[in-house]
């Protein structure tokens, strides 16, 4: 693609329209969750993960669920917009119908079918089928059939029809009755996404909007932006990121010629390499096997008793195979052979399993001899130097080849009348092989055996590294492999510290510093082909990322393999590792994505966030900010192989991971004025009516305030936000938080006049209630939009939005961002934003209870009925009972929790606070204290009159308070309805007893 057309001149923009976007008004926060999840759970057919590793990549789905949001206007009939961004993101369901391509299982059709009327049941049911066990007729016509998988995926909840659907990115966009509804709507007359946005940037901006992202990392806000049809920029601080968003904008997004030119390209590295390592004869063995893995073990002199141990935690190698490692010792050597079995009993696995020589991070010798700490192991460290390609021979950790994988290709063939097994030469031999494998005879099969390495596999390494040793001035010369050298810092400093690895090049064993450097050794003969070369850079990341010292041996699971160098975000040292072979890292080497043909113009830049120059009409960033991941510290992993060839393939970058100049959290005041200083650099590059959303991770009050305080002091102004969770299944396993990437939505702050503080503060608890009224009005109750957190957090938003919107007299952003705070001292924000939540609490009144009744209970009584309606929607997070504590300024709630454990968070039933806190002060003196009391009481005793008495006498003026006991006794008897919530059943049933009573109860 080519670049963008010419900057726009700030003071030459067309005349502006101010109109409020649907985003600033309202967002599918619910839908668009569901399919980012899908998305990330796709995993590697996520349309741009295959390109390389990065970390906190944004799903598309919420990229272009942002994007029209910002595009699309707000009008007057705001469930007719929400129809209507449904449809255009097909999350509506005709939408839906047009994603299903898969097809409900019978078992499933049956069960829904169950439940829907006999009218229904017999135009598919088997007449003939027994009633107990119904089956569908099996004469059911094609356009039956398919109306049977329409009428009940209509009935499925919307995570059931995920299952059932393609993305919405995988589908061509709204179907053509859809879009004439859209062009009725909006004024248009689009057909299709590119079109509707290429019409909406012209009104809103005058021209085709553009869109970037100042912290682009893997690219997805500048892709997605693209396909829209937007002219896209990306650029952030890593080249390792650019890069990924150059392949996103031009490999990804090149359409079928370019796919085919790196699916060529990558192929012919790939033959080329391998035809060497074939004849230098590395990877074979004498019998003609190929090993696919190398299993090597760091091994340590024993302080106590002299002996050579070689470590690792467990020696097992894999679970399936029942393959273990045993060390045997040597007596005369003062060392132990390792042998390698297969297929062992379970006692074997089990002592394997149990005899890791490492462990608490202490040497654990075999033979109940005493333990030594790692840490005196790793006094005697000696710091490698550029030539050390393996440890030498008086190191403290040696590394030792203790397995190899190899597979076997045998042939079966069948002679009609039984199946013989050949050998690979034997097969190879017959005159008509290729027919005979043609016709389908002969078959190839494949084997795999684990062996301890040979003399001779020994000797195959000794040759790899003298291969090496040939190559290697000239090949880090030629930046074939690296040559820089680590520098120290939060995750680098470990591979120093634990291995004495000094350069980059020491995280890789010889064989896979031999292998890398031969892959990009083919890359000169390709630099004429920009989209080509860079591929092959990518290329060789995944290598890096698959093949490194870092790589932990995975034993489980139905391939016992290697895992990727980045399993995590650390650079972890491991006792014991894997290796791959050429062949086995074909998957993992090879860039797979799918060819799409962008029509906006994309842009890619390596440049710090503060240096920005570009202009635009729309900034998506999702700064690193709270997510404490050293982007350019781990990047410099990748980099040290890049250096030198990035710049021979984009001249215009550096290749330097500009460490000073990352964003990171470790000093505060610094942190927070970068962060100034990149957004401020933002509001300057857009225009008056230009809008802004910021991605961060949902946390607490205070990373509200200091975000807010960032961006007000920038010069922006909040307009809106919502909560999206974009985590996948074993991040929330392990969330006790509510989770969530919060989107922000942002203007130009253009109001200059200033007010005082007091002046706004009715405003604030007017704005966060009307926003609480239009989510209320707007929610469709059988299709829920908002949760409890989205409230809160829309509390949040409305307060920032009148606090950000002009000056204030008594808050200065900048200065107060500058101020280092004592412990436990917050930022003037802080305060404001918890009030704002506890007026967005206050005001929301759980279903079921009377408004004048919520008006007149207590913090900690407030609390604890909205608990257990957010324990009946199935919530049991403990971070989300923290918030509604501190939301309701409720602090002594933990007293009325039963269970506070992370996901198992719940409040105690009646029965279960018993006869605690029903004298003194405090919860003792409510009347909800009172009434969980008396249905205490029933249960107890099993007669209602003991819990009538007990309200009659302890309740001040019981009369006067009767319907609000009556109201609170329904409430807490309609708990037992609900499923989830079964350790009420006693407790709501003698409150429903109750109830009656104190209804039928006369003076
Ligand atoms: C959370 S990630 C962005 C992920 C991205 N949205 C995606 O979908 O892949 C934050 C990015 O900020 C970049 N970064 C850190 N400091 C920066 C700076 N000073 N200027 C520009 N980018 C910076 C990091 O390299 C990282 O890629």
């Amino acid at each position: 693609m080519a670049g963008l057309k010419p900057k726009a001149d700030p003071s030459n923009q067309r005349p502006l329209e101010y109109a409020r976007c649907l985003m600033e008004h309202q967002f599918p926060v619910s839908k668009v969750s569901m399919e980012s999840y899908k998305e990330r759970k796709a995993n590697y057919s996520q349309t741009l993960t295959g390109l390389g590793k990065w970390w906190g990549r944004k799903p598309l789905v919420l990229v272009r669920a942002t994007l029209l949001g910002l595009l699309l206007p707000a009008s007057d009939d705001p469930v007719k917009d929400r129809e209507i961004f449904l449809k255009l993101m097909t999350m509506d369901e005709d939408g839906l119908l047009l994603r299903k391509n898969k097809s409900i299982s019978q078992v499933r059709l049956l069960e829904e079918l169950r439940r829907m009327p006999p009218s229904v049941q017999s135009r598919f049911l088997d007449s003939e089928a027994p009633p107990e066990n119904p089956r569908l007729n099996r004469r059911l016509s094609r356009e039956e059939k398919a109306e049977l998988q329409r009428l009940v995926f209509e009935r499925m909840p919307y995570t059931e029809k995920l299952q059932y659907c393609l993305r919405p990115e995988q589908i061509e966009g709204p179907s053509p009755e859809a879009w004439e509804e859209i062009n009725v709507h909006l004024g248009t007359d689009a057909s299709s996404l590119t079109e509707l946005v290429q019409e909406l940037g012209q009104r809103r901006f005058g021209h085709r909007p553009r869109v970037g992202d100042s912290f682009c990392g893997a690219g997805s806000v500048p892709f997605e932006a693209a396909r829209l049809g937007c002219d896209a920029y990306g650029s952030d601080l890593s080249p390792v990121a650019a890069l990924l968003t150059w392949a996103a904008l031009n490999i990804v997004g090149g359409g079928k010629k370019v796919a085919e030119q790196v699916h060529k390209a990558q192929k012919e590295i790939f033959e080329a390499v391998d035809r060497q390592i074939t004849d230098w004869g590395i990877e074979h063995n004498e019998e003609g096997w190929r090993a696919d893995a190398f299993l090597y073990c760091v091994e340590v002199k024993d302080p106590e008793s002299g002996w050579m141990v070689p470590l690792a935690p467990s020696w097992v190698i894999g679970e399936k195979t029942r393959t273990i490692a045993r060390l045997v010792p040597d007596p005369a050597q003062r060392c132990y052979d390792i042998e390698i079995h297969e297929g062992v009993t379970d006692e074997e696995m089990e002592s394997a399993r149990e005899d890791g020589t490492v462990k608490d991070s202490r040497l654990i010798p075999p033979d109940g001899k005493p333990s030594t700490p790692m840490e005196v192991i790793r006094r005697n460290l000696r710091l490698w130097e550029n030539d050390d390609l393996v440890p030498r021979p008086d190191d403290v950790f040696q590394e030792r080849l203790y397995c190899i994988r190899w597979v076997e290709i045998y042939y079966e063939i069948n002679d009609g009348q039984e199946v013989k097994e050949l050998k690979k030469d034997q097969a190879q031999a017959l005159p008509n092989f290729p027919l005979l494998l043609e016709s389908g005879e002969l078959k190839e099969k494949k084997r795999r055996h684990y062996r301890a390495p040979s003399k001779a596999d020994l000797k195959r390494e000794q040759k790899v590294l003298a291969l090496l040793k040939e190559r290697f001035p000239d090949w880090q010369g030629k930046g074939y492999i690296p040559s820089r050298r680590i520098e120290p810092g939060y995750n680098t400093t470990q591979p120093i510290r634990e291995r004495g690895w000094t350069s980059w090049h020491h995280l890789f064993t010889p064989r896979q510093l031999l292998i890398a450097g031969l892959i990009i050794s083919q890359l000169n003969n390709l630099l004429s082909k920009i989209s080509v070369s860079a591929s092959v850079l990518l290329c060789l990341g995944r290598y890096c990322d698959w093949n490194s010292k870092l790589c932990r041996w995975h034993p489980h699971g139905a391939n016992e393999k290697t895992e990727q160098t980045f399993s995590n975000q650390a650079l972890n040292t491991l006792y014991n590792y894997g290796s791959r072979s050429l062949s086995a890292l074909e998957k993992a080497w090879v860039l797979s994505f799918p060819a799409i043909s962008l029509t906006g113009e994309g842009k890619t830049k390596t440049i710090d966030g503060k240096q920005v120059d570009e202009y635009l009409d729309i900034w998506i960033t999702d700064p690193p900010y709270a997510d404490a991941i050293n982007y350019h510290e781990l990047s410099e992993f990748f980099l040290a192989w890049y250096e030198k060839l990035i710049l021979k393939i984009f001249p215009e970058w550096y290749a330097d991971s500009k460490r000073a100049l990352a964003i990171r959290g470790n000093d505060p005041v610094a942190f927070r004025q970068s962060m100034v200083d990149c957004y401020k650099r933002l509001v300057k590059h857009m225009p008056d009516n230009g809008l802004q959303v910021v991605m961060f991770t949902h946390q607490d009050a205070g990373v509200w305030a200091d975000l807010a305080l960032i961006l007000w002091a920038a010069g922006l102004r909040v307009t809106a936000a919502w909560c999206i969770a974009t985590e996948t299944d074993s991040a929330l396993k392990q969330g006790n938080y509510v989770q969530g990437t919060v989107l922000l939505v942002l203007r130009k702050r253009t109001e200059e006049d200033s007010v005082f503080l007091d002046e706004i503060v009715g405003r604030m608890e007017e704005e966060v209630r009307r926003q609480i009224d239009t989510m209320v009005a707007l929610e469709d109750e059988s299709d829920p939009n908002f949760g409890d957190a989205d409230y809160q957090l829309a509390a949040y938003a409305a307060a920032l939005r009148v606090l950000t919107e002009r000056p204030i007299e008594e808050i200065d952003p900048a200065r107060e961002i500058m101020r280092s705070r004592r412990p436990g001292e917050e930022n003037p924000v802080a305060q404001l934003i918890r009030d704002a939540v506890k007026i967005a609490c206050d005001h929301l009144v759980p279903r079921g209870i009377e408004r004048d009744l919520w008006k007149g209970l207590s913090p900690l009584e407030r609390f604890y009925l909205k608990g257990l309606e957010v324990e009946s929607h199935g919530e049991h997070r403990s971070g989300v009972f923290q918030e509604l504590a501190r939301g309701y300024g409720a602090t002594d709630y933990t007293d009325l929790l039963n269970s506070d454990k992370a996901n198992q968070a719940r409040l105690m039933t009646a029965s279960e606070v018993g006869s605690k806190m029903v004298s003194g002060e405090g919860f003792a003196q409510t009347i909800i204290r009172q009434v969980l009391f008396a249905a205490f009481l029933v249960v107890k005793s099993e007669e209602i009159r003991d819990g009538l008495n007990w309200l009659k006498s302890e309740v001040p003026d019981y009369w006067a308070s009767r319907e609000k006991i009556i109201h609170i006794l329904d409430y807490l008897a309609a708990l037992g309805r609900i499923s989830g919530l079964d350790h009420w059943q006693k407790d709501a049933e003698a409150a429903g007893l109750l109830a009656g009573a104190a209804r039928n109860d006369h003076i």
